[in-house]
């Protein structure tokens, strides 16, 4: 049996991953670390805490006596990091955190890593790191030049990375992905944050005219990417994950009118909010991994469709976040002087 800690365990793609591997591989147990940041909830582990292959660890992942002793008691094999400050907007307010969790947490891990001499360290990145660009894609040999503070934090961390591996030979791999949707996203990023709008007939605030372009994963190919990498990528390596889903926001926020029966009315334009930190477009190569023999799997439209579904059937889950004090604070700190009373 082989054991994985898989840190962000509370989060969006972090438990959108242990439920994949567990339910492939049945020959692996799943340590799950998360600190629990307001991104991270327990309900959002509810199926995974009643697997008898998953156990859970509250703390951080900048916290080399946690690493450590979770390592050692559990006799941990690999890493795979999903823990990370991860909002853009938030990374404006708030640099300082990003900082902490997403370069100081990614090298007590690799230093773990290296000092228990485990089998691989996983980490997981962003397109971002690559800042932005008009025409072209992505390839992992794109030099990183990061806009936020947030994809800035994230670059550090691959440099992290690179460096460890070049200096002490640890064992690393980088993935960077675009973009991903599904299901259990903390309703803040744009996707559910505007679905669960909608759904209330709330209207969704739109930065700018809306023609920014994402590079779309649906979130399981993301899961599949990284457990690709994980088995099959080469040490120091690093690896574009991307599914071929360049959409500008507008068409996006068009295509969830039209899945939930809303009218164009509900869009509100609002001046962007990282000026010109705003990245215009991403667009992903991922000839690398796929030359490993991985695909991604899920079409844009219907894996969307899927989404707007999840959302529609389990209100229960994100309406606990959005009572949450922290969430109604952001959302008023952002968008109140816009949306007014629709808030
Ligand atoms: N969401 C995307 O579209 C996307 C795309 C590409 C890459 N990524 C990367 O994937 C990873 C996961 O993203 P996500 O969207 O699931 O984020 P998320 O914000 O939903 O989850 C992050 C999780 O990390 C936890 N966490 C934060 N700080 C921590 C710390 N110091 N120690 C331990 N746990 C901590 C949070 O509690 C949360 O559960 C991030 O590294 C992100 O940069 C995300």
């Amino acid at each position: 049996m082989k054991t994985l800690l898989v840190t962000g365990c509370a989060g969006f793609i972090g438990s959108n991953y242990c439920r994949y591997v567990l339910q492939k591989d049945a020959d692996a147990r799943v340590i799950g670390l998360d600190a629990l940041t307001y991104a991270g909830n327990l309900s959002t582990m509810h199926d995974l805490k009643q697997n008898t292959r998953f156990c859970f660890y509250p703390g951080k992942i900048q916290d080399d006596t946690v690493v450590s002793g979770i390592i050692q008691a559990e006799k941990v094999d690999y890493i795979v990091n999903f823990a990370a400050e991860s909002h853009n907007d938030r990374s404006l307010l708030n640099p300082a955190e990003f900082i902490q969790t997403d370069v100081a947490g990614v090298f007590t891990l690799l230093d773990a890593t290296r000092k228990f001499g485990l089998r691989r360290m996983l980490h997981v990145s962003t397109d971002e790191v690559y800042g932005s660009t008009i025409d072209g894609r992505f390839t992992e040999q794109t030099p990183l030049e990061p806009n936020t503070p947030y994809s800035a934090s994230k670059a550090g961390g691959d440099l992290q990375c690179r460096a460890h591996h070049i200096a002490y030979n640890t064992p690393v791999v980088v993935t960077r992905c675009g973009n991903n949707f599904g299901p259990w996203q903390y309703p803040e990023k744009l996707l559910p944050f505007f679905i669960t709008r909608l759904i209330d007939n709330r209207r969704v605030p739109l930065y700018g005219d809306g023609s920014q372009v994402r590079d779309w994963v649906f979130v399981e190919d993301h899961c599949s990417g990284i457990h690709h990498v994980l088995e099959h990528g080469e040490p120091g390596q690093v690896y574009n994950i991307g599914a071929d889903g360049e959409q500008t926001n507008i068409a996006v926020t068009r295509m969830l009118l039209e899945l939930l029966g809303k009218p164009e009315s509900l869009i509100k334009h609002i001046p962007d909010p990282r000026g010109n930190a705003h990245d215009r477009r991403y667009s992903i190569d991922a000839s690398r991994l796929k030359s490993l023999g991985w695909q991604p799997e899920h079409e844009f439209s219907a894996s969307l469709e899927c989404t707007v579904k999840w959302y529609s059937s389990r209100q229960n889950w994100w309406r606990e976040i959005l009572a949450k004090p922290d969430y109604q604070a952001f959302i008023k700190r952002f968008y109140g002087k816009y949306l007014g009373e629709d808030l």
